[in-house]
Protein backbone atom coordinates (compact mmCIF):
# COMPACT_ATOMS: atom_id res chain seq x y z
CA UNK A 1 0.00 0.00 0.00
CA UNK A 2 1.34 3.41 -0.73
CA UNK A 3 2.46 5.87 2.36
CA UNK A 4 0.39 9.46 1.31
CA UNK A 5 2.91 12.03 0.27
CA UNK A 6 2.87 13.70 3.69
CA UNK A 7 4.72 10.87 5.41
CA UNK A 8 6.85 9.95 2.38
CA UNK A 9 8.07 13.48 2.92
CA UNK A 10 8.86 13.47 6.39
CA UNK A 11 10.92 10.33 6.10
CA UNK A 12 14.13 12.28 5.67
CA UNK A 13 17.53 11.74 4.07
CA UNK A 14 18.10 8.34 5.94
CA UNK A 15 15.14 6.78 5.13
CA UNK A 16 16.53 4.17 2.59
CA UNK A 17 18.83 2.97 4.67
CA UNK A 18 18.12 -0.46 6.80
CA UNK A 19 16.98 0.03 10.66
CA UNK A 20 20.17 0.97 13.22
CA UNK A 21 20.81 -2.95 14.84
CA UNK A 22 23.16 -3.06 17.41
CA UNK A 23 24.59 0.34 17.47
CA UNK A 24 27.50 1.42 15.54
CA UNK A 25 30.52 -0.98 14.95
CA UNK A 26 33.00 1.92 14.32
CA UNK A 27 31.63 4.57 16.58
CA UNK A 28 34.82 6.97 16.07
CA UNK A 29 34.05 6.76 12.71
CA UNK A 30 31.78 9.00 12.52
CA UNK A 31 31.58 12.50 14.51
CA UNK A 32 29.20 15.62 15.20
CA UNK A 33 29.60 19.26 14.06
CA UNK A 34 29.32 21.89 16.85
CA UNK A 35 25.69 23.10 17.06
CA UNK A 36 25.68 26.85 14.69
CA UNK A 37 22.26 29.15 14.77
CA UNK A 38 20.95 29.18 11.72
CA UNK A 39 17.60 30.36 9.74
CA UNK A 40 15.65 33.34 9.13
CA UNK A 41 16.10 36.54 11.05
CA UNK A 42 14.48 39.98 11.67
CA UNK A 43 16.27 42.96 9.53
CA UNK A 44 17.60 44.06 13.15
CA UNK A 45 19.39 41.19 13.86
CA UNK A 46 21.06 41.14 10.44
CA UNK A 47 22.48 44.41 11.31
CA UNK A 48 24.11 42.65 14.03
CA UNK A 49 25.97 39.95 12.85
CA UNK A 50 29.21 39.83 10.56
CA UNK A 51 29.12 39.60 6.49
CA UNK A 52 30.48 36.99 4.85
CA UNK A 53 33.92 37.18 3.43
CA UNK A 54 34.27 36.96 -0.84
CA UNK A 55 36.77 34.92 -2.36
CA UNK A 56 39.48 37.35 -3.45
CA UNK A 57 39.28 36.74 -7.34
CA UNK A 58 37.63 38.48 -10.28
CA UNK A 59 34.51 37.50 -11.27
CA UNK A 60 35.08 35.55 -14.62
CA UNK A 61 38.42 33.73 -13.01
CA UNK A 62 35.90 32.64 -10.05
CA UNK A 63 33.52 31.61 -12.68
CA UNK A 64 35.72 29.78 -14.56
CA UNK A 65 37.65 28.13 -11.38
CA UNK A 66 34.02 27.29 -10.15
CA UNK A 67 32.94 25.40 -13.01
CA UNK A 68 36.24 23.53 -14.13
CA UNK A 69 37.43 22.74 -10.63
CA UNK A 70 34.54 23.21 -8.47
CA UNK A 71 36.64 20.57 -6.19
CA UNK A 72 39.67 22.63 -5.51
CA UNK A 73 37.80 25.53 -5.21
CA UNK A 74 35.47 24.76 -2.65
CA UNK A 75 37.96 23.23 -0.42
CA UNK A 76 40.48 26.89 -0.54
CA UNK A 77 37.63 28.92 -0.08
CA UNK A 78 36.38 27.15 3.17
CA UNK A 79 40.32 26.62 4.18
CA UNK A 80 41.26 29.97 3.62
CA UNK A 81 38.37 32.42 4.19
CA UNK A 82 36.23 29.72 6.95
CA UNK A 83 32.74 27.65 6.59
CA UNK A 84 30.56 30.74 5.23
CA UNK A 85 31.99 32.38 1.97
CA UNK A 86 30.88 34.02 -0.86
CA UNK A 87 31.57 33.57 -5.19
CA UNK A 88 30.78 35.79 -7.56
CA UNK A 89 29.91 34.05 -10.42
CA UNK A 90 27.14 34.27 -13.34
CA UNK A 91 24.53 33.33 -10.79
CA UNK A 92 23.22 36.71 -9.55
CA UNK A 93 23.36 37.72 -5.39
CA UNK A 94 25.87 35.33 -4.67
CA UNK A 95 25.84 32.42 -4.02
CA UNK A 96 27.22 32.03 -0.53
CA UNK A 97 28.81 28.72 0.29
CA UNK A 98 28.23 26.28 3.10
CA UNK A 99 29.07 23.76 4.66
CA UNK A 100 27.74 23.35 7.83
CA UNK A 101 25.16 20.58 8.75
CA UNK A 102 22.62 23.24 10.74
CA UNK A 103 22.70 25.54 8.20
CA UNK A 104 21.70 22.78 5.84
CA UNK A 105 18.76 21.88 8.02
CA UNK A 106 17.93 25.49 8.63
CA UNK A 107 17.51 25.55 4.33
CA UNK A 108 15.96 22.00 3.96
CA UNK A 109 13.21 22.72 6.81
CA UNK A 110 12.21 26.18 5.76
CA UNK A 111 8.85 27.39 4.32
CA UNK A 112 9.28 27.25 0.51
CA UNK A 113 8.11 30.99 -0.43
CA UNK A 114 11.07 31.45 1.95
CA UNK A 115 13.53 29.57 0.45
CA UNK A 116 12.76 28.26 -3.05
CA UNK A 117 15.19 26.12 -4.64
CA UNK A 118 17.57 27.50 -7.53
CA UNK A 119 16.89 24.52 -10.04
CA UNK A 120 14.79 26.82 -11.66
CA UNK A 121 18.18 29.46 -12.53
CA UNK A 122 20.55 26.58 -12.95
CA UNK A 123 21.79 25.41 -16.52
CA UNK A 124 19.07 22.63 -16.70
CA UNK A 125 16.02 24.94 -16.92
CA UNK A 126 16.79 25.42 -20.86
CA UNK A 127 17.06 21.95 -21.47
CA UNK A 128 13.91 20.60 -19.18
CA UNK A 129 12.03 23.73 -19.68
CA UNK A 130 10.01 25.58 -16.97
CA UNK A 131 7.30 23.02 -16.16
CA UNK A 132 9.01 20.46 -14.83
CA UNK A 133 8.99 19.14 -10.94
CA UNK A 134 12.78 19.90 -10.82
CA UNK A 135 12.57 23.66 -12.25
CA UNK A 136 9.29 24.80 -11.06
CA UNK A 137 8.94 26.55 -7.97
CA UNK A 138 5.83 27.29 -5.27
CA UNK A 139 2.22 25.80 -5.45
CA UNK A 140 3.07 24.52 -9.19
CA UNK A 141 6.71 22.39 -8.12
CA UNK A 142 3.77 21.02 -4.95
CA UNK A 143 1.31 19.78 -7.20
CA UNK A 144 3.71 18.00 -9.96
CA UNK A 145 5.63 16.42 -6.98
CA UNK A 146 2.48 14.93 -5.00
CA UNK A 147 1.25 13.53 -8.41
CA UNK A 148 4.82 11.88 -9.27
CA UNK A 149 5.48 10.31 -5.54
CA UNK A 150 3.46 7.55 -5.23
CA UNK A 151 5.06 6.07 -8.21
CA UNK A 152 8.50 6.67 -6.78
CA UNK A 153 7.78 5.50 -3.33
CA UNK A 154 9.63 2.51 -1.76
CA UNK A 155 7.24 0.26 -1.76
CA UNK A 156 6.18 0.84 -5.40
CA UNK A 157 9.99 0.77 -6.53
CA UNK A 158 10.04 -2.92 -5.01
CA UNK A 159 8.58 -4.48 -8.21
CA UNK A 160 11.34 -3.17 -10.48
CA UNK A 161 13.98 -5.47 -8.18
CA UNK A 162 13.83 -8.51 -10.64
CA UNK A 163 13.62 -6.12 -13.81
CA UNK A 164 16.85 -4.25 -12.91
CA UNK A 165 18.33 -8.03 -11.65
CA UNK A 166 17.62 -9.50 -15.41
CA UNK A 167 18.68 -5.86 -16.67
CA UNK A 168 22.51 -6.19 -14.85
CA UNK A 169 22.37 -9.92 -15.38
CA UNK A 170 21.87 -9.58 -18.99
CA UNK A 171 25.09 -5.81 -19.47
CA UNK A 172 27.34 -8.26 -17.10
CA UNK A 173 26.97 -11.73 -19.77
CA UNK A 174 28.56 -9.24 -22.56
CA UNK A 175 31.49 -7.46 -20.92
CA UNK A 176 34.79 -8.75 -22.27
CA UNK A 177 37.26 -10.76 -19.69
CA UNK A 178 40.78 -9.37 -19.45
CA UNK A 179 40.39 -6.12 -21.14
CA UNK A 180 39.96 -2.72 -19.77
CA UNK A 181 36.31 -1.76 -19.55
CA UNK A 182 34.90 1.66 -18.95
CA UNK A 183 31.77 1.06 -16.13
CA UNK A 184 30.10 4.97 -16.67
CA UNK A 185 28.48 3.71 -19.87
CA UNK A 186 27.57 0.04 -19.00
CA UNK A 187 26.25 1.29 -15.74
CA UNK A 188 24.33 3.87 -18.23
CA UNK A 189 22.99 1.33 -20.32
CA UNK A 190 21.30 -0.66 -17.29
CA UNK A 191 19.78 2.18 -15.50
CA UNK A 192 18.21 3.76 -19.04
CA UNK A 193 16.53 0.51 -19.47
CA UNK A 194 15.03 0.69 -15.70
CA UNK A 195 13.67 4.19 -16.04
CA UNK A 196 12.34 3.62 -19.33
CA UNK A 197 10.32 0.97 -18.00
CA UNK A 198 9.60 2.50 -15.27
CA UNK A 199 8.32 5.51 -17.71
CA UNK A 200 7.04 4.21 -20.76
CA UNK A 201 5.89 0.95 -19.44
CA UNK A 202 8.35 -0.61 -21.90
CA UNK A 203 9.40 -4.25 -20.90
CA UNK A 204 13.23 -4.68 -21.47
CA UNK A 205 14.62 -2.94 -24.63
CA UNK A 206 12.13 -1.10 -26.43
CA UNK A 207 11.58 -2.77 -30.10
CA UNK A 208 13.61 -1.53 -33.14
CA UNK A 209 11.69 0.88 -35.19
CA UNK A 210 8.98 2.56 -32.30
CA UNK A 211 9.33 5.90 -31.02
CA UNK A 212 10.70 4.68 -27.40
CA UNK A 213 14.11 3.14 -29.32
CA UNK A 214 14.48 6.29 -31.21
CA UNK A 215 14.53 7.77 -28.01
CA UNK A 216 17.00 5.84 -26.20
CA UNK A 217 19.34 6.20 -28.87
CA UNK A 218 18.45 10.04 -28.89
CA UNK A 219 18.96 9.97 -25.14
CA UNK A 220 22.61 8.02 -25.19
CA UNK A 221 23.82 10.39 -28.02
CA UNK A 222 22.68 13.72 -26.29
CA UNK A 223 24.85 12.40 -22.76
CA UNK A 224 27.93 11.17 -24.49
CA UNK A 225 27.53 14.34 -26.67
CA UNK A 226 27.49 16.60 -23.28
CA UNK A 227 30.92 15.35 -22.17
CA UNK A 228 32.44 17.56 -25.64
CA UNK A 229 34.42 20.48 -23.92
CA UNK A 230 32.11 22.64 -26.51
CA UNK A 231 28.95 21.30 -24.09
CA UNK A 232 30.72 22.81 -21.08
CA UNK A 233 31.33 26.05 -22.72
CA UNK A 234 27.47 26.25 -24.19
CA UNK A 235 26.48 25.08 -20.47
CA UNK A 236 28.07 28.27 -19.08
CA UNK A 237 26.80 30.60 -21.53
CA UNK A 238 23.69 29.02 -20.55
CA UNK A 239 23.24 29.78 -16.94
CA UNK A 240 20.11 31.83 -15.91
CA UNK A 241 18.73 31.72 -19.61
CA UNK A 242 15.38 30.66 -20.11
CA UNK A 243 15.60 29.33 -23.63
CA UNK A 244 18.02 26.76 -25.66
CA UNK A 245 20.53 28.83 -27.89
CA UNK A 246 22.81 27.40 -30.85
CA UNK A 247 23.95 23.55 -30.78
CA UNK A 248 21.90 23.09 -27.42
CA UNK A 249 18.45 24.00 -29.47
CA UNK A 250 19.46 21.60 -31.99
CA UNK A 251 20.66 18.91 -29.30
CA UNK A 252 16.96 18.61 -28.18
CA UNK A 253 15.16 19.39 -31.00
CA UNK A 254 16.76 15.59 -31.39
CA UNK A 255 15.47 14.21 -28.28
CA UNK A 256 11.99 16.09 -28.91
CA UNK A 257 11.18 14.40 -31.91
CA UNK A 258 10.90 10.94 -30.64
CA UNK A 259 9.30 12.14 -27.38
CA UNK A 260 6.64 13.83 -28.53
CA UNK A 261 5.50 10.57 -31.24
CA UNK A 262 5.89 8.22 -27.55
CA UNK A 263 3.62 11.10 -26.28
CA UNK A 264 1.05 11.21 -29.20
CA UNK A 265 0.55 7.75 -29.76
CA UNK A 266 0.55 7.27 -26.11
CA UNK A 267 -2.32 9.26 -26.03
CA UNK A 268 -4.07 7.49 -28.79
CA UNK A 269 -4.01 4.25 -26.38
CA UNK A 270 -7.49 2.83 -24.88
CA UNK A 271 -6.35 0.88 -21.81
CA UNK A 272 -4.82 3.81 -19.79
CA UNK A 273 -6.74 3.50 -16.92
CA UNK A 274 -5.31 -0.32 -16.80
CA UNK A 275 -1.10 0.91 -16.77
CA UNK A 276 0.96 1.66 -14.16
CA UNK A 277 3.60 3.23 -15.84
CA UNK A 278 4.46 7.17 -15.30
CA UNK A 279 3.51 8.66 -18.61
CA UNK A 280 0.10 6.80 -18.71
CA UNK A 281 -0.60 8.51 -14.99
CA UNK A 282 0.36 11.90 -16.11
CA UNK A 283 -2.27 11.65 -19.26
CA UNK A 284 -4.66 10.52 -16.81
CA UNK A 285 -3.66 13.42 -14.05
CA UNK A 286 -5.89 16.40 -13.61
CA UNK A 287 -5.29 19.99 -12.14
CA UNK A 288 -7.89 21.16 -9.26
CA UNK A 289 -9.61 22.96 -11.86
CA UNK A 290 -9.91 19.78 -14.34
CA UNK A 291 -7.39 21.01 -16.27
CA UNK A 292 -4.80 17.72 -18.18
CA UNK A 293 -1.67 19.07 -18.82
CA UNK A 294 -0.37 19.49 -22.42
CA UNK A 295 2.16 18.39 -25.12
CA UNK A 296 4.82 20.50 -23.35
CA UNK A 297 4.08 20.27 -19.84
CA UNK A 298 4.26 16.41 -20.52
CA UNK A 299 7.57 16.97 -22.40
CA UNK A 300 9.00 18.89 -19.69
CA UNK A 301 8.31 16.48 -16.91
CA UNK A 302 9.30 13.06 -19.03
CA UNK A 303 12.34 14.32 -20.27
CA UNK A 304 13.45 15.44 -16.50
CA UNK A 305 12.82 12.13 -15.50
CA UNK A 306 15.14 10.57 -18.20
CA UNK A 307 17.62 12.68 -18.10
CA UNK A 308 17.55 13.03 -13.67
CA UNK A 309 16.70 9.60 -13.63
CA UNK A 310 19.89 7.46 -15.23
CA UNK A 311 22.87 9.42 -15.70
CA UNK A 312 23.16 10.14 -11.80
CA UNK A 313 22.58 6.55 -10.56
CA UNK A 314 25.44 4.91 -13.38
CA UNK A 315 27.92 7.37 -12.25
CA UNK A 316 27.46 6.72 -8.64
CA UNK A 317 27.64 3.14 -9.41
CA UNK A 318 30.94 3.72 -11.74
CA UNK A 319 31.93 5.67 -8.62
CA UNK A 320 31.66 3.09 -6.50
CA UNK A 321 33.65 0.90 -8.43
CA UNK A 322 36.25 3.33 -8.73
CA UNK A 323 36.42 3.57 -5.25
CA UNK A 324 36.37 -0.02 -4.65
CA UNK A 325 39.05 -1.81 -7.01
CA UNK A 326 41.40 1.31 -5.29
CA UNK A 327 40.81 -0.06 -1.95
CA UNK A 328 41.43 -3.56 -1.37
CA UNK A 329 40.17 -4.38 2.21
CA UNK A 330 36.76 -2.87 1.63
CA UNK A 331 36.42 -4.70 -1.94
CA UNK A 332 37.17 -7.67 -0.57
CA UNK A 333 34.59 -7.63 2.65
CA UNK A 334 31.72 -6.44 0.13
CA UNK A 335 33.10 -9.70 -2.21
CA UNK A 336 32.92 -12.08 0.89
CA UNK A 337 29.79 -10.64 2.03
CA UNK A 338 28.06 -11.25 -1.04
CA UNK A 339 29.60 -14.71 -1.88
CA UNK A 340 29.29 -16.15 1.14
CA UNK A 341 25.89 -14.29 1.51
CA UNK A 342 26.92 -13.67 5.41
CA UNK A 343 25.39 -9.78 6.51
CA UNK A 344 25.58 -9.20 2.69
CA UNK A 345 22.73 -6.44 2.77
CA UNK A 346 24.39 -4.34 5.70
CA UNK A 347 27.67 -4.33 3.80
CA UNK A 348 26.30 -2.99 0.16
CA UNK A 349 24.19 -0.50 2.18
CA UNK A 350 27.44 0.57 3.93
CA UNK A 351 29.34 0.25 1.00
CA UNK A 352 26.61 2.26 -1.05
CA UNK A 353 25.97 5.00 1.70
CA UNK A 354 29.83 5.76 1.89
CA UNK A 355 30.46 5.89 -2.07
CA UNK A 356 27.75 8.47 -2.04
CA UNK A 357 29.66 10.31 0.95
CA UNK A 358 32.74 10.47 -1.01
CA UNK A 359 31.70 10.68 -4.38
CA UNK A 360 28.52 12.58 -4.44
CA UNK A 361 27.28 12.40 -8.06
CA UNK A 362 25.37 15.92 -7.35
CA UNK A 363 28.04 18.20 -5.47
CA UNK A 364 26.11 21.12 -4.62
CA UNK A 365 22.61 22.18 -4.64
CA UNK A 366 20.99 25.91 -3.82
CA UNK A 367 18.11 27.79 -2.54
CA UNK A 368 17.40 31.60 -2.48
CA UNK A 369 16.53 33.08 0.46
CA UNK A 370 13.68 35.70 0.35
CA UNK A 371 14.19 37.10 4.23
CA UNK A 372 17.19 37.53 5.74
CA UNK A 373 18.66 34.61 6.71
CA UNK A 374 21.43 34.08 9.90
CA UNK A 375 24.72 31.33 9.25
CA UNK A 376 26.21 30.80 12.16
CA UNK A 377 28.17 34.25 12.99
CA UNK A 378 27.00 35.39 9.58
CA UNK A 379 24.23 37.18 8.63
CA UNK A 380 23.15 37.37 4.40
CA UNK A 381 20.63 39.70 2.76
CA UNK A 382 17.00 39.15 1.13
CA UNK A 383 17.32 37.85 -2.52
CA UNK A 384 20.96 35.85 -1.88
CA UNK A 385 21.38 32.58 -3.25
CA UNK A 386 22.69 30.03 -0.68
CA UNK A 387 24.65 27.06 -2.01
CA UNK A 388 25.26 23.62 0.35
CA UNK A 389 28.37 22.14 -0.96
CA UNK A 390 27.39 18.52 -0.20
CA UNK A 391 31.33 17.77 -1.18
CA UNK A 392 31.72 20.12 1.68
CA UNK A 393 29.42 18.83 3.98
CA UNK A 394 30.81 14.99 3.07
CA UNK A 395 34.11 16.19 3.73
CA UNK A 396 34.04 17.63 7.31
CA UNK A 397 36.73 16.36 9.75
CA UNK A 398 34.30 16.68 13.01
CA UNK A 399 31.31 14.51 11.11
CA UNK A 400 33.64 12.10 9.13
CA UNK A 401 37.32 11.77 10.99
CA UNK A 402 39.79 10.74 8.34
CA UNK A 403 37.06 11.89 5.43
CA UNK A 404 38.90 11.15 2.56
CA UNK A 405 39.37 7.48 2.81
CA UNK A 406 36.76 5.46 1.67
CA UNK A 407 35.97 3.71 4.66
CA UNK A 408 32.32 1.92 4.26
CA UNK A 409 32.34 0.54 8.30
CA UNK A 410 31.53 4.15 8.87
CA UNK A 411 28.03 3.07 8.30
CA UNK A 412 27.75 -0.62 9.56
CA UNK A 413 24.96 -0.53 12.23
CA UNK A 414 24.67 3.35 11.80
CA UNK A 415 21.98 4.99 9.42
CA UNK A 416 23.44 8.01 7.72
CA UNK A 417 22.69 11.51 9.58
CA UNK A 418 19.80 13.27 7.73
CA UNK A 419 21.73 16.83 7.94
CA UNK A 420 25.36 15.38 7.47
CA UNK A 421 24.42 12.91 4.34
CA UNK A 422 22.54 14.64 1.54
CA UNK A 423 23.42 13.25 -1.45
CA UNK A 424 19.85 13.45 -2.16
CA UNK A 425 19.46 16.91 -0.78
CA UNK A 426 16.59 17.31 1.67
CA UNK A 427 13.15 18.70 2.82
CA UNK A 428 10.56 19.08 0.05
CA UNK A 429 12.81 19.40 -3.00
CA UNK A 430 14.71 15.45 -1.82
CA UNK A 431 15.54 13.60 -4.34
CA UNK A 432 11.91 12.31 -6.25
CA UNK A 433 14.44 9.22 -7.38
CA UNK A 434 15.82 8.39 -4.09
CA UNK A 435 14.40 5.32 -3.48
CA UNK A 436 14.87 4.23 -7.06
CA UNK A 437 18.13 4.85 -7.08
CA UNK A 438 19.52 3.34 -4.40
CA UNK A 439 17.55 0.19 -5.31
CA UNK A 440 19.12 0.12 -8.64
CA UNK A 441 22.87 0.50 -6.83
CA UNK A 442 21.89 -2.28 -4.69
CA UNK A 443 20.92 -4.31 -7.20
CA UNK A 444 23.52 -3.83 -9.27
CA UNK A 445 26.51 -3.60 -6.84
CA UNK A 446 25.41 -7.31 -5.35
CA UNK A 447 25.43 -8.50 -9.29
CA UNK A 448 28.63 -7.21 -10.07
CA UNK A 449 30.28 -8.05 -6.78
CA UNK A 450 29.09 -11.93 -6.78
CA UNK A 451 30.05 -12.24 -10.62
CA UNK A 452 33.09 -10.92 -11.09
CA UNK A 453 36.54 -10.05 -9.91
CA UNK A 454 37.58 -6.42 -10.63
CA UNK A 455 40.92 -5.15 -10.81
CA UNK A 456 41.66 -1.23 -11.88
CA UNK A 457 43.17 -0.78 -14.79
CA UNK A 458 46.01 1.53 -13.51
CA UNK A 459 46.35 2.54 -9.76
CA UNK A 460 46.24 5.77 -9.80
CA UNK A 461 42.72 7.40 -9.03
CA UNK A 462 40.26 8.64 -11.32
CA UNK A 463 39.66 12.84 -11.38
CA UNK A 464 36.56 14.23 -10.49
CA UNK A 465 35.32 15.83 -14.08
CA UNK A 466 32.05 18.28 -14.15
CA UNK A 467 29.70 18.10 -15.91
CA UNK A 468 26.42 20.11 -16.42
CA UNK A 469 25.25 19.77 -12.48
CA UNK A 470 26.99 16.12 -12.12
CA UNK A 471 30.44 15.51 -10.75
CA UNK A 472 31.55 11.98 -12.61
CA UNK A 473 34.95 10.25 -13.17
CA UNK A 474 36.61 11.49 -15.33
CA UNK A 475 37.61 8.01 -17.33
CA UNK A 476 34.42 6.37 -17.04
CA UNK A 477 35.62 4.07 -14.39
CA UNK A 478 37.85 2.19 -16.05
CA UNK A 479 37.94 -1.13 -14.55
CA UNK A 480 39.69 -4.67 -16.37
CA UNK A 481 37.42 -8.13 -15.53
CA UNK A 482 40.18 -10.46 -13.94
CA UNK A 483 37.56 -13.45 -13.93
CA UNK A 484 33.68 -14.00 -14.66
CA UNK A 485 31.75 -16.14 -12.65
CA UNK A 486 27.80 -17.54 -13.29
C1 LIG B 1 22.33 8.29 -7.32
C2 LIG B 1 21.38 8.85 -8.01
C3 LIG B 1 20.79 10.20 -7.74
C4 LIG B 1 21.31 11.28 -7.07
C5 LIG B 1 22.68 11.40 -6.42
C6 LIG B 1 20.29 12.32 -7.10
C7 LIG B 1 20.43 13.55 -6.48
C8 LIG B 1 19.46 14.53 -6.46
C9 LIG B 1 19.60 15.81 -5.80
C10 LIG B 1 20.84 16.27 -5.03
C11 LIG B 1 18.45 16.51 -6.00
C12 LIG B 1 18.16 17.94 -5.57
C13 LIG B 1 17.61 18.00 -4.16
C14 LIG B 1 17.54 19.36 -3.54
O1 LIG B 1 17.71 20.41 -4.17
O2 LIG B 1 17.32 19.34 -2.33
C15 LIG B 1 17.58 15.68 -6.80
C16 LIG B 1 16.32 16.03 -7.22
C17 LIG B 1 15.54 15.26 -8.06
N1 LIG B 1 15.82 13.98 -8.53
FE1 LIG B 1 17.45 12.89 -8.09
N2 LIG B 1 19.20 11.87 -7.80
C18 LIG B 1 19.45 10.58 -8.20
C19 LIG B 1 18.59 9.75 -8.90
C20 LIG B 1 17.34 10.10 -9.36
C21 LIG B 1 16.43 9.20 -10.03
C22 LIG B 1 16.65 7.72 -10.29
C23 LIG B 1 15.35 9.94 -10.37
C24 LIG B 1 14.16 9.35 -11.08
C25 LIG B 1 13.31 9.85 -11.72
C26 LIG B 1 15.57 11.31 -9.88
C27 LIG B 1 14.68 12.36 -10.01
C28 LIG B 1 14.80 13.58 -9.35
C29 LIG B 1 13.79 14.63 -9.41
C30 LIG B 1 12.51 14.59 -10.21
C31 LIG B 1 14.25 15.69 -8.59
C32 LIG B 1 13.56 17.02 -8.31
C33 LIG B 1 12.75 16.92 -7.03
C34 LIG B 1 12.09 18.22 -6.63
O3 LIG B 1 12.60 19.29 -6.95
O4 LIG B 1 11.03 18.15 -5.98
N3 LIG B 1 16.79 11.36 -9.28
N4 LIG B 1 18.21 14.46 -7.06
Amino acid sequence: MATSPTATESRGAAADAPPEAEGPLFPELVGAAPPSPAGPIEAAELATLATVPTVPLPKVAQTLRFSMRQIEFVFKGRRELGEVFRMRGVIPGGPVITSHPDHVRSLFTAKPEQAPSLTGESPLRPILGPNSVLTAVGPRHMRQRKLLLPPFHGEAIAQYTAMIADAAEREIDRWPVGEPLALAPRMQAITLDVIMAGIFGVEGRPAPGTPEAALRTAVRKTVAASTWPTSQLTELLHVGREEAMGPLKFGLAMLDRPLYAVIRQRRRATDLDARRDILSILLQARTEEGEALDDKELRDELLTLVLAGHETTANSLAWAWERLVRNPEPHAALVEAVRRDEDAEERVEATIVETMRSRPVIPIIGRRVQVPWRLGDHGVEPGTAIAMSILLVHHREDVYPDPFAFRPERFLGRKPGTYEWIPFGGGIRRCLGAALAMAEQRVVLTAMARRLDLLPDRPAPERAMHRNVTMIPARGARVVIAAKHD
